[in-house]
């Protein structure tokens, strides 16, 4: 596949459809080599990456399920919600953390550097799609919070992106890619 086949046939694949495979950590550090090569204003180069695999995959499913309950009112509160922030993790081989940490000193804004790190997690989805590794992207757990920033290591002036889970899917190749608007109308030319 070109590049833009590859672009185009990339689809978010969610953790019910992995086969619970594990990926060789060797694997997913190549994919984290494609990330440090996305562009980066004033080389602060911001995107920071929190690898869980193996037994800490079950620390942060407690984590983020507790902090649910522990953070929302009892009348707002859902068991779905707890039991997926529980469980959703554990089908994952991997889950990379996506964080920014914003650079200290320099004149480069959080924008810019949320801009620079989503690229480098572009990078991730690419890289992963032609090694078939699928990949979810998750910001339905508890990725806003401050204290999800301190589990993960980070300070209040960071932002947390969200979680890939990576598994092994045969919906990764089988996944049919929807846009409701063509880039027709999102794009205006002038001349
Ligand atoms: C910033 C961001 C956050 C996302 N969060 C979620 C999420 O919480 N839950 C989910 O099911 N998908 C999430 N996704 C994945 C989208 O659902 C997915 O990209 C979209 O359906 C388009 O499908 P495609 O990526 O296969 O083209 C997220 C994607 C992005 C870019």
């Amino acid at each position: 596949m070109n590049l833009n086949e590859i672009i185009e046939h990339r689809r978010n694949v969610k953790p019910k459809f992995f086969t619970g495979e594990t990926i060789p950590d060797s694997t997913v550090s190549t994919l984290l080599s494609s990330a440090n090569w996305a562009p980066t204003h004033g080389f602060t180069e911001p995107w920071r990456f929190v690898v869980f695999s193996g037994d800490s995959i079950n620390s942060l499913a407690s984590f983020q399920s507790e902090l649910y309950k522990s953070s929302i009112s009892k009348e707002l509160y859902k068991d779905l919600k707890y039991e997926k922030l529980k469980i959703n993790p554990l089908l994952a081989s991997h889950i990379i953390a996506l964080v920014v940490e914003k650079s200290v000193g320099t004149k480069i804004s959080l924008v810019e550097e949320i801009v620079a790190t989503s690229c480098a997690v572009q990078n991730i989805l690419l890289s992963a799609s032609t090694q078939n590794i699928a990949v979810h992207w998750t910001t339905g757990g508890m990725t806003y919070m401050n204290e999800m920033k301190t589990f993960l290591g980070f300070t209040e002036k960071d932002q947390v992106l969200g979680f890939l889970y990576l598994g092994k899917s045969p919906e990764h190749i089988k996944k049919e890619g929807r846009r409701l608007s063509t880039i027709e109308n999102k794009v205006i030319w002038r001349k």
